[in-house]
């Protein structure tokens, strides 16, 4: 099983979630590489990937393969940037992870519908790749919309959601009391609470809870 780390936004934490995801797992015996496919605002040593890179260990050039500097969408950064994103040469990147290890997490960029080409979304990846879904939301007021309209879109591509993680708890929003029930209400799908933490590593009852999340 491989899965697509997405978003309900930008800034949500799928690279938080999927550092603990790829710590939990490999917790549990499995070999468990991370892929970020594309990484946009990069000036020098792309962000996410050095975290994932230390997750697992991978050189960093085998978990991004492709960057453009400005913090853009894929598609949008090649317009201004003038060139292309090559599918092919990502998905073969994908590919070789998928010949070395168990579980390949590729974290999207932004959300779902974020656009590599001008007619193809992490959706469209998700598809061809054969990726499960991962949906990452914010805990705060926002979230019922936002996850409401990934999950569907998600549904509605054809795509299986392994499940939804809510992220970054801190108690202080009011709408964080009821959003994982008015979610769980409209998509039948019960999300994952994480709290927010000081620093980076979740501790062993989050790692264990987002592990079971993806079945393993
Ligand atoms: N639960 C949490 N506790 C503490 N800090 C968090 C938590 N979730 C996310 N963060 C922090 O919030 C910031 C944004 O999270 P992150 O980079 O994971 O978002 P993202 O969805 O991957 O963004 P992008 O769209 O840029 O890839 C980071 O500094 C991250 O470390
Ligand atoms: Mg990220």
């Amino acid at each position: 099983m491989h899965l697509l780390v997405t978003g309900t936004d930008t800034g949500v934490g799928k690279t938080f979630i999927t550092y603990n995801l790829a710590f939990a797992l490999k917790r549990k015996g499995v070999r468990v590489a991370c892929y970020k496919p594309v990484e946009t605002g990069v000036e020098e040593l792309p962000q996410d990937g050095v975290l994932l890179s230390k997750a697992t260990g991978q050189p960093l050039h085998e978990v991004v393969p492709l960057t453009f500097k400005l913090p853009l969408a894929p598609y949008s950064a090649t317009l201004e940037e003038g060139s292309e994103v090559n599918l092919e040469f990502l998905k073969n990147g994908f590919y070789e992870l998928v010949q070395r290890y168990d579980v390949v997490l590729v974290e999207g960029a932004g959300g779902l519908s974020v656009p590599l080409l001008k007619d193809y979304d992490y959706s469209d990846l998700a598809k061809d790749w054969g990726l499960e879904l991962l949906i990452v939301a914010r805990a705060t007021l926002g979230t019922i919309n936002h996850t409401y309209l990934t999950y569907t879109y998600a549904v509605s591509k054809g795509l299986k959601v392994k499940g939804v993680v809510m992220n970054g708890f801190k108690g202080e929003d009011i709408s964080e009391r009821t959003n994982p029930k008015v979610v769980y209400e409209r998509t039948g799908v019960e999300p994952l609470k994480i709290p927010y933490i000081q620093g980076m590593e979740l501790e062993g009852k989050y790692l264990d809870k987002l592990s079971s999340l993806v079945g393993l």
